[in-house]
C-alpha cells in the first residue's frame, strides 16, 4: 500500500484486513514498529481529531510527525496553478509540499477544496494538483468530498458494537448555521455501502447527495450486497434503523452560493438530532457522529449523553485505524 485516498481504491476484503491489523495492534501493541520513520502532515484547515490522533499513532509505533499549517508559523501556501502571486502567499505549494516531503517518509494533507463548483469539488481537483507533486506514501487526511480516515473509524466502530452487516444505517442531515463539505457524508456512505448495510441517506429538499457519489456508493453496495437509496421522510428511514450517522452538509442545490444556502436552511433548524427521533428505531440504534458537532444545534444534549451515543469510540478509533494504515504504508506486511 502507498496511498490511502478513498476507501473505493482497495477491495472490500482489503479493508477487513486493515481493520484486523487495527484490532491486532489495539490488542497487542508494537511500540518499536515504526522506530525512525517520520510523518508530515500538511494542515490548510483546522483539525483536533486528524491531527491528535495522527501524532498520537505515530508516536505509538515508535515513529515522529511534524506538522505545517499554512500561515501559522509557516508561510500561507498558494495553491490556484498559475496565480500570479503579489498577496498573502509567500509559497506555492508546488515547492513547499515537495520540500516537505524529502524531509519524511510519508505525508498527510487536509485540504477541504474550495466549495465553489461541485464539479471540481467532486472532481478532487485541488486536492489531485497537490498529490500529483508527490511519489511518497501519502495520506489523505480530508480532502473536498472524501475523509477515508473517518470512514476506516467508523467501519470498526460498528464492528466494535457488532451492529450488524446487513443492519440499517440512515445518514441524516442535521442542521449547522452554515454549508459545510460534502467529505463525511459522502465518505460514510460509501463505508456503510461497502460494509454491506442497508443505507439510506435522509435529507431535506436541496440536500440530496450528488448522482455520482450515490452511483460509486451503490456500485459498493452491489458488491458487498448492500443497498443505497435516498428519501426526505423520516419516519420512513428511522423505523427498524440500527444507526443513525448524523452529519451536516452545505445544499448541493445552491453549492457555490452559501445565500441561497443560508436561505434553504433557516427553516430547518428542526432537524436537530432528539431521543424522539428514535422511537420506532431498532432498540438499540446507535448514534454517530465525526466531531465536532455543535450541541442542541445538530444533536441534542440528551442523545450525545445517552446511551447511544458512540461519538467518543468513533474519535479513539480514529487513532487506532489510522495507525494500521502507517503501518501498512511505513512497514508493509
Ligand atoms: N472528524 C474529524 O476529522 O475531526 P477533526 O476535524 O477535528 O480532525
Amino acid at each position: 500500500m502507498n496511498r490511502f485516498l478513498d476507501l473505493a481504491d482497495f477491495e472490500r476484503d482489503e479493508i477487513v484486513a486493515l481493520l484486523d491489523l487495527a484490532r491486532r495492534l489495539e490488542a497487542r501493541p508494537e511500540p518499536h514498529a515504526l522506530a525512525g520513520k517520520i510523518l508530515g502532515l500538511l494542515f490548510f484547515n483546522p483539525s483536533l481529531r486528524t491531527l491528535a490522533s495522527f501524532q498520537a499513532g505515530m508516536a505509538r509505533l515508535g515513529g515522529t510527525s511534524f506538522v505545517i499549517t499554512p500561515g501559522q508559523g509557516s508561510y500561507l501556501m498558494e495553491t490556484r496553478l498559475g496565480a500570479v502571486m503579489n498577496g498573502a502567499a509567500a509559497e506555492h505549494v508546488r515547492e513547499g509540499i515537495p520540500v516537505l516531503a524529502s524531509y519524511c517518509d510519508a505525508l498527510g494533507i487536509r485540504a477541504f477544496g474550495e466549495a465553489r463548483s461541485l464539479a471540481d469539488d467532486l472532481g478532487e481537483t485541488s486536492f489531485k494538483a497537490m498529490t500529483a507533486l508527490l511519489d511518497k506514501p501519502l495520506i489523505n487526511l480530508e480532502s473536498a468530498a472524501n475523509h477515508p480516515c473517518q470512514a476506516l473509524a467508523d467501519w470498526k466502530t460498528l464492528d466494535d458494537y457488532a451492529v450488524p452487516r446487513g443492519g440499517r444505517f440512515v445518514l441524516s442531515w442535521a442542521y449547522h448555521p452554515r454549508a459545510l463539505p460534502l467529505a463525511v457524508p459522502a465518505a460514510a456512505t460509501h463505508m456503510a455501502a461497502m460494509r454491506g448495510m442497508e443505507v439510506i441517506v435522509l435529507r431535506p429538499e436541496g440536500f440530496g447527495l450528488p448522482a455520482p457519489l450515490l452511483e460509486k456508493a451503490r456500485r459498493a453496495a452491489a458488491a458487498s450486497g448492500g443497498s443505497v437509496r435516498e428519501t426526505a421522510d423520516r419516519d420512513d428511514a428511522l423505523a427498524g434503523a440500527h444507526v443513525v450517522y448524523a452529519k451536516e452538509w452545505g445544499s448541493t442545490a445552491h453549492y457555490g452560493d452559501p445565500e441561497a444556502d443560508a436561505r434553504l436552511r433557516a427553516a430547518l433548524t428542526g432537524w436537530c438530532v432528539r431521543e424522539s427521533w428514535f422511537a420506532r428505531a431498532a432498540p438499540d440504534c446507535r448514534l454517530m457522529h465525526c466531531l465536532p458537532v455543535r450541541r442542541n444545534t445538530a444533536v441534542a444534549d440528551e442523545v450525545l449523553d445517552g446511551p447511544r451515543s458512540v461519538v467518543q469510540r468513533e474519535a479513539q478509533n480514529r487513532m487506532i485505524a489510522q495507525m494500521a494504515v502507517l503501518y501498512r504504508l511505513l512497514k508493509g506486511a
